[in-house]
């Protein structure tokens, strides 16, 4: 079977969503609604792949490498739009076209109509459905032999007869085509109609016997228009994103509740807990426990790490590390094996050492901590003077004790105490006890006197 050539039109401007965004960059799941046809394309094994954008080109820095751009210079209609990617379309191609407001479509669906189209020896074959609610979509007339032989619009009225609307037969929006044969049709398309666009299924009369591939599916074929809609589409693109994950092994204590990214990838025996959204670019390793309530976006986790109730963005935990409860670890925080950043401890920016623990009510950040470190609850690295970061750098096996505060630049060698309260400003030499507080003053008889002010008068 060949490379089918595909097109993606996404050009028309979606004014139904209400939105500053262009319709077909609104993200599914951590994708932009029009990437999810390219990659099911790509995997489909398209030889290429051409999406039809607007002027503005919005979507060109969200394409996968070796994705087309093509201009559709106003929106006059998907044969317009099929027509603005002609010079990618070669005579000989099998060209697919899909539309970028269709995101649900499969590798296989595309699979299977180019293979019945290329059995067939049809120029064109069209995927069609039957809906119990056809409205909004065209409907499809079949011909005597069974054969499709047009499609009547029914967005705007005047296209479509009485008897038209009461077909149930729907044209999805996905198509196979001979390459030559369309792109003759493409060229002497009108746009006599009710709406005045250049219609793609306009084509088909010119293609006739045009074969008709018929979906049991429908829900590939869902379209976005709305809102309400978009909802529809997420809900079913996120329980195919977590189908997969439980496949490979990964346990959803609550599917419902839990949001995955199309991007991020999971090891088996992982448990995920009831609340959680695991975002953008993320990995987690085998054995974890995730959850529950706990964001991860953008960061890297071991296998067998243990994270509840947290929220991490741009993190790195590393294997057999435990995060949480009530955890917040930002950009750059690196928890190397085995460490532990505990309850209501926030890290951003730096590097905890193996096995190191930072268990309670501590800001750790701009700093470097070494392995087998304990640092005491309630330490704080006071890292910003008002203009610049500073950075902390404490050594291994390390002790500090409750309420030190690190003010950097200041480091403290290997094997180190501070004391209680210490608030430390300058360099604790390995193996020291840092003491920096003032020294505590007793007042003697203090709450007696309190009590009885008379006596101090008469005294
Ligand atoms: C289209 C079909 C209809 C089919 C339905 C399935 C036509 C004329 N009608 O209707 O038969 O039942 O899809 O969902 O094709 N686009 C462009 N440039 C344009 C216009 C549209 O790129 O000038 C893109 C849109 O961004 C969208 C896709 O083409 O991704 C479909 O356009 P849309 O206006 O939504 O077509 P429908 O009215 O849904
Ligand atoms: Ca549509």
């Amino acid at each position: 079977m060949s490379s089918p050539t595909v097109v993606i039109m996404a050009a028309g401007q979606g004014t139904r969503m209400r939105s500053r965004v262009p319709k077909v960059l609104h993200p599914i799941c951590g994708r932009a609604m029009a990437l999810w046809p390219v990659h099911a394309a790509l995997e489909a094994g398209a030889g290429r792949v051409i999406v039809v954008g607007g002027p503005d080109r919005a979507l060109e820095p969200v394409l996968p490498d070796g994705v087309v751009l093509a201009v559709q210079e106003r929106p006059l209609g998907t044969g317009d739009a099929v027509r603005s990617a002609a010079e990618h379309i070669g005579d000989d191609d099998t060209v697919v076209v899909l539309s970028g407001d269709v995101p649900l479509i499969t590798p296989e669906a595309i699979r299977a109509l180019a293979d019945a189209h290329e059995a067939s020896g049809s120029r064109a074959t069209m995927a069609t459905m039957v809906l119990d609610d056809p409205s909004g979509y065209g409907r499809v007339v079949r011909a005597a032999d069974g054969s499709v032989e047009r499609v009547v619009e029914t967005k705007a009225a005047g296209d479509a007869t009485e008897a038209e609307l009461e077909i149930r037969e729907v044209n999805t929006g996905v198509y196979a085509f001979a390459g030559g044969p369309l792109l003759e049709q493409l060229a002497a398309l009108g746009n006599d109609n009710a709406q005045g666009e250049y219609y793609l299924p306009d084509v088909l009369p010119g293609l006739r016997p045009v074969g008709a591939y018929v979906l049991d599916d429908p829900t590939l074929m869902l379209g976005v228009n709305d809102r309400l809609d978009l909802e529809a589409v997420r809900v079913h693109a996120q329980r195919r994103i977590l189908d997969a994950h439980a496949r490979n092994g990964v346990t959803f204590v609550s599917p419902q509740t839990t949001v995955v990214d199309v991007g991020v990838t999971i090891g088996p025996d992982t448990v995920v807990e009831q609340g959680c959204t695991l975002a953008g670019e993320t990995t987690i390793g085998a054995g974890c426990t995730i959850g529950p309530h706990t964001t991860i976006r953008d960061s890297a986790i071991g296998d067998d790490v243990t994270i509840r109730h947290s929220w991490l963005d741009g993190a790195r935990v590393d294997a057999g590390a435990t995060v949480g409860p009530f955890a917040y670890l930002r950009p750059n925080a690196h928890l190397r094996e085995r460490a532990k950043a505990g309850t209501f401890v926030e890290i951003k920016n730096s590097d905890i050492g193996e096995g190191t623990k930072v268990p309670h009510l501590s800001y750790i950040g701009d700093a470097e901590i070494g392995p087998g470190t304990n640092i005491g609850a309630s330490n704080v690295t006071a890292n910003y003077d008002g203009e610049r970061k500073h950075r902390t750098t404490i050594g291994a096996g390390v002790r500090t004790a409750v309420d030190t505060t690190f003010v950097a630049p200041v480091t403290v060698g290997d094997g180190a105490y501070t004391a209680a309260g210490s608030v430390v400003v300058s360099d604790v030499p390995p193996g020291a006890l840092a003491v920096a507080r003032s020294r505590q003053t007793n007042i003697e008889g203090y709450a007696e006197r309190r009590r009885r002010p008379d006596r101090r008068a008469s005294e």
